[in-house]
């Protein structure tokens, strides 16, 4: 049976969303959006094709609170005509926030998957979510895609010689593996460490043997900039040649693009998951992949 698609682009992923549709051959409806002064979103439909399984794309970077609720509004009108909405958040915001690491703390990402469900979704399509345990809060299938081919694709592209991948954290071990592995090259992963109160960030590695090479530091999320900002400096201090940086969610918050910049780095690459000059990598395909 052929599977009839929609797509419904919110304020926050409407070039994506346009580009998700046209890969599936499906009518993309405009979700068009006003802000008042106040910051209250109204948000107005065009006609959303009936019996048919509609995605609404929506990224929920800054201002989060107001592109959540966009995303949340979108489902809640598209439930109206279809039983079957996909929420297709490709960079979805809070996953930091997936557990209590200090007593007291809310766990906002519960709540976020408890509303995204109420709204009306029947299944999550979210691009290199921060954390499993994110994921695992809905209870609704649930997909999460990697943006790390297309990321590795780019940079063979770049044809770097004498070159390492370096996660700036243990955590992202397994995705800097992975990236090196796609361009067959090796990978180092620095110790970091970050205060829970003040958020600073420490690199705790001693040395590493990277003097001569080109180094791609490879995150899901560059936020303020200072895991790569420490970790660029401590690398260039062991010698290495250039500093490359790849990350899917490029957030950039508080000038971070700058002070990476000025940390030394020569090229900053991230995808479409959030719209900013980086935004060299088109996660469309891989998104659509996983639909079909
Ligand atoms: C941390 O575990 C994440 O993978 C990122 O490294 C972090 O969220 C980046 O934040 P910032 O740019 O503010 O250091």
């Amino acid at each position: 049976m052929l599977v009839k698609f929609a797509v419904i682009g919110g304020n926050a992923s409407r070039d994506l969303a346009k580009r998700i549709a046209r890969r599936l051959k499906a009518p993309y409806v405009e979700a068009k959006t006003r802000v008042f002064p106040d910051g209250e979103s109204k948000i107005t439909f065009g006609h959303i094709p009936k019996n048919s399984i509609v995605l609404v794309v929506q990224s929920t970077y800054p201002p989060v609170d107001t592109n959540l609720l966009q995303a949340l509004s979108i489902i809640s009108q598209a439930r109206k005509v279809s039983s079957k909405i996909y929420a297709v958040i490709p960079y979805m915001g809070y996953a930091r926030q997936d557990r209590q690491f200090l007593s007291g703390e809310v766990v906002t990402m519960s709540i976020i998957a408890k509303m995204i469900q109420a709204a009306g979704a029947k299944k999550i399509i979210v691009v290199d979510i921060h954390s499993k345990t994110a994921l695992n809060h809905f209870k609704i299938p649930k997909e999460n895609v990697s943006a790390i081919p297309e990321l590795a694709k780019y940079f063979k592209k770049m044809k770097l010689k004498n070159a390492l991948v370096v996660s700036p954290d243990m955590g992202g071990s397994l995705r800097a593996k992975k990236f090196a592995s796609l361009l067959n090259i090796g990978f180092i992963a620095l110790k970091k460490s970050r205060n829970r109160n003040t958020g600073k960030v420490l690199i705790q590695s001693s040395k590493v043997d990277v003097r001569g090479k080109d180094l791609i530091l490879v995150d899901d999320i560059i936020s303020t900039g200072g895991s790569i900002i420490k970790a660029a400096q401590f690398l260039k201090r062991q010698k290495c040649k250039r500093v490359f940086v790849a990350c899917t969610h490029g957030l950039f918050v508080e000038g971070a693009e700058k002070k990476i910049k000025k940390a030394g780095v020569s090229r900053i690459i991230s995808t479409n998951t959030i719209p900013r000059g980086t935004s060299k990598v088109d996660v469309s395909g891989v998104i659509t992949e996983s639909i079909r």
